[in-house]
């Protein structure tokens, strides 16, 4: 069993850029090999020219929910892309929200930030750990520019927690979640409502009324529009789509009118509405000259909900859950700096591992940061991180106070109220033949490699809401 998945520097070295390489032996020095064409003898750690960086983020997409997965949502942008990047498909994500966003932003497990038990609801006063070190903290000390556009959903009880605060030169989106596609208000259950739109640390009041996925793809093509190519740029794209409230401009929706599922049909729209907006991404791209050195990343944030038209087939399982549909992604890498394109990767990668990938890639170093136990965080990923291959289900005890019952139906659809599983998920990706009885041994291994990954877990941070956090 590959107890010791090492997560953390895989992605570059099956990426394998150009000019950049992991040295296994010394996993901890990242190596610069001669560009392509031999010439560059540059200092080796320091990449000839640091990629401009696009990470786009979507909400609650599905397995299934991508053309080139087979699915019936046409994503024409996403399939061109994936296929002449490269396709992650053994690429893992949390099951839920916030967690995901805090280990792509921190490269830290969730378990070692505190984010473990759930959301960040709007009002509780709570936020993303202030001494981490963030993803686009280091990359601005790496001479980037960075931004952000949409969804942030890693607290905002005071401004300290503010993206600006985290990193972001600019941000314009939404701090909460599930905020509406139009009005941008953002309701935290009946008569607690607000307006959710940001720019920089105020409310960008006026300035709704626009769907979201177009208002955010413009706001990425002015900041393109507006800055020098030749300095190095992050821009961190976290739609809102394609999470509930189901809201599609009709005119995406026509194309689907044979779905008999409206949530599924009013899904796919949106799903096709990003798709657009990636291509109108790239084409800004193009335009103002960013495209030759960049890397374009696209990831879900964790699975898809089936009760709000998403689909993870054949996956089992939905966001929220441990089974394979809660955590395992679409991603996909397109960059014309890949030295090895058109290709499909089933290394293991997880949403942990962009934060040293990208660093790394930005040319910067992953030093270990004040409050850290001095390991450096490639080691760290590796010692703490890795991924134990178990699959103990409690939805239940994860999931928190996630709407509605849900959450517990696979677990009362169980006979017993059973807590451990064994699946191998090589030879059994969909989850049906529990192996637990047969192989007690590899039970048990799993079991102390939890224990072991429990041991380095800090308390769970989650405070009772405030009173005064209502918006009115
Ligand atoms: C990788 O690192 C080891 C240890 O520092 C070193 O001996 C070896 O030469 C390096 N390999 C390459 C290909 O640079
Ligand atoms: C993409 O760009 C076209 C042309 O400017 C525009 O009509 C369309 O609304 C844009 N779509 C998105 C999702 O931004
Ligand atoms: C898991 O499945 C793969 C593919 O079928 C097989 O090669 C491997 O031996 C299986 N592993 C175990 C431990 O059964
Ligand atoms: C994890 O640690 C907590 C607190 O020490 C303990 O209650 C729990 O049983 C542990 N879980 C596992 C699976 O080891």
């Amino acid at each position: 069993m590959a107890v010791h998945a090492l997560t953390g520097f895989s992605v570059v070295s099956l990426l394998s850029f150009g000019y950049l390489s992991w040295n296994w032996t010394n996993p901890n020095q990242v190596e610069y090999e001669p560009v392509l064409d031999g010439k560059d003898k540059g200092s080796p750690l320091t990449p000839r020219k640091p990629p401009h960086i696009i990470f786009i983020l979507t909400d609650d997409q599905g397995f299934h929910d991508v053309g080139y997965h087979g699915s019936d949502i046409r994503t024409p942008t996403l399939d061109k892309l994936a296929a002449e990047g490269v396709k992650l498909e053994n690429y893992y994500i949390q099951p839920i929200c916030t967690p995901s966003r805090s280990q792509l932003i921190t490269g830290r497990y969730q378990i070692h930030t505190g984010l473990q038990h759930s959301i960040i609801r709007p009002r509780q006063p709570n936020c993303l750990p202030l001494d981490q070190v963030t993803l686009p903290q280091k990359l601005q000390e790496a001479g980037y520019a960075t931004h952000m556009v949409g969804k942030w959903h890693l607290g905002f009880y005071k401004r300290e927690c503010l993206p600006t605060r985290r990193g972001f030169d600019t941000y314009f989106g939404s701090l909460t979640g599930s905020v509406d596609y139009y009005t941008y208000d953002s309701c935290d259950g009946p008569g607690m409502c607000g307006y959710d739109l940001h720019e920089g640390e105020g409310v960008a009041w006026g300035r709704g009324g626009k769907y979201s996925t177009h208002l955010y793809t413009q706001r990425v093509r002015k900041i393109l529009a507006a800055h020098d190519p030749r300095r190095p740029v992050f821009i961190f794209l976290s739609f809102q789509a394609v999470h509930t409230p189901l809201q599609s401009p009709k005119e995406y929706l026509h194309q689907y009118r044979d779905v008999a599922n409206v949530a599924r049909r009013r899904y796919a729209a949106m799903v096709s509405v990003v798709d657009e907006a990636v291509r109108n991404v790239t084409y800004a791209l193009r335009k103002y000259g960013f495209y030759r050195d960049s890397v374009l990343v696209f990831s879900t944030d964790n699975g898809g909900q089936p009760f709000a038209g998403g689909s993870n087939w054949p996956l089992r399982g939905r966001k929220g859950t441990y089974w394979e549909g809660g955590i395992r992604g679409v991603g996909f890498v397109h960059s014309p700096l890949l030295r090895r394109r058109r290709r499909v990767s089933r290394a293991l990668v997880h949403i942990t591992d962009w934060y040293p990938t990208l660093v790394a890639l930005a040319g910067a170093t992953c030093r270990p940061a004040t409050g850290w136990t001095g390991v450096h965080p490639l080691r760290r990923l590796e010692a703490a991180d890795g991924r134990p291959g178990l699959r103990r289900l409690d939805p239940a005890a994860d999931a928190g106070r996630l709407p509605g019952s849900w959450w517990d139906l696979e677990r009362r659809t169980q006979a017993a109220r059973k807590s451990v599983w064994l699946f191998n998920v090589t030879g059994d990706p969909y989850e049906r033949y529990d192996q637990a009885d047969q192989r007690p041994d590899v039970v048990r291994e799993l079991l102390a490699r939890l224990a072991h990954y429990n041991r380095t877990a800090i308390p769970v941070r989650y405070p009772a809401e405030d009173p005064r956090a209502n918006p009115n």
